[in-house]
């Protein structure tokens, strides 16, 4: 029987520089797919999956405008309710999380995904815990992260989203070393951090969805720097590998890569033509660009 999981950390303190000018001012999860922030998406997909608490490792000014979106504001509620506008203060509503459940930690320099995780960890006890990068959006039902709580439920131990890449790309991603794979769920003796594609031991990929054993802060406590000169999570997952079993789950469902700018472009294109009460109009300017 496993502990449930009920916390989720969003690391999102890195710098956004591949949106700049758009991210000078703002955190790169507040730009908006369609009608939300990436950031919404993220904390709809943990609520979805049964997370009841939500720590974000962000910076001072980051913090105000995270914590704004997702607070009360009784003015605009009010001038919604006012003006008779209730499929707005519906959308407003979805928002909101309760103030206690919200939790805010800094990172004070973008050291890598392994040490923004370690920033959480006070909030962390004797208990497994969710991390999403919401800059990886995923489309899907039930969302990416119940389907993985829901496998956690029955073994256990570290696992992450999978997904195969192109092997050219395998230096983008914390890579698989296989040692078991049913097709769904994938057993790995190794990891592998951004390796070169003649060096990759698979083309399976993790990305920004972990449920994860709270002893992996005993090695990020270590701070060790890995690829890139970063800290990185996936070292640390690694070294609990002896007494932690790995686990990577092919998730059904589609992933876009918002942390790119193409990725963001598909994104916006295929959740506005999902909401658009207007999909054939859409449709059909898009293909005048195509
Ligand atoms: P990225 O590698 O996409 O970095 O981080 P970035 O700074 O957000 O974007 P670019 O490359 O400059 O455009 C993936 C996720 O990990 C978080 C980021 O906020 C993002 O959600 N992250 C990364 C941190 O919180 N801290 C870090 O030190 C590194």
């Amino acid at each position: 029987m496993q502990k449930p999981v009920t916390k989720v950390i969003f690391p999102v303190a890195g710098l956004g520089t591949r949106f700049l000018p758009a991210t000078k001012a703002i955190p790169k999860e507040m730009l908006p797919i369609a009608d939300r922030p990436l950031i919404q998406y993220a904390v709809e997909e943990a609520r979805e999956a049964g997370v009841t608490d939500f720590i974000f490792v962000t910076n001072p000014r980051n913090e105000k405008i995270l914590q704004a979106h997702f607070a009360d504001n009784e003015e605009l509620e009010a001038f919604l309710a006012e003006r008779g506008k209730t499929a707005e203060l519906r959308a407003v509503a979805t928002t909101v999380i309760e103030q206690s459940r919200l939790k805010f930690c800094h990172q004070d320099a973008p050291l890598g995904l392994g040490h923004a995780v370690w920033c959480a960890r006070e909030f962390i006890k004797d208990e497994p815990f969710a991390v999403i990068l919401p800059d990886d959006l995923i489309m899907a039902h039930p969302g990416c992260l119940k389907q993985m709580i829901d496998v956690h439920a029955r073994i256990g131990g570290n696992i992450a989203a999978v997904e195969d890449v192109p092997r050219e790309l395998t230096y983008r991603y914390g890579i698989l070393d296989v040692s078991h794979d049913d097709g769904k769920l994938a057993s790995a003796r190794g990891l592998v951090e951004k390796p070169d594609p003649e060096k990759a031991p698979s083309t399976l990929s993790i990305i920004g969805r972990y449920v994860l054993d709270q002893s992996v802060f005993e090695h990020l406590d270590k701070m060790q720097a890995g690829a890139g000169g970063e800290i990185q999570l996936t070292d640390a997952i690694a070294a609990s590998m002896k007494t932690v079993p790995f686990h990577g789950l092919r998730f059904e469902g589609e992933r876009f890569d918002c942390g790119s700018m193409a990725g963001f472009v598909e994104a916006n294109a295929a959740f506005g033509l999902r909401l658009s009460l207007h999909a054939e109009y859409l449709r059909e300017r898009l293909s005048r660009h195509l």
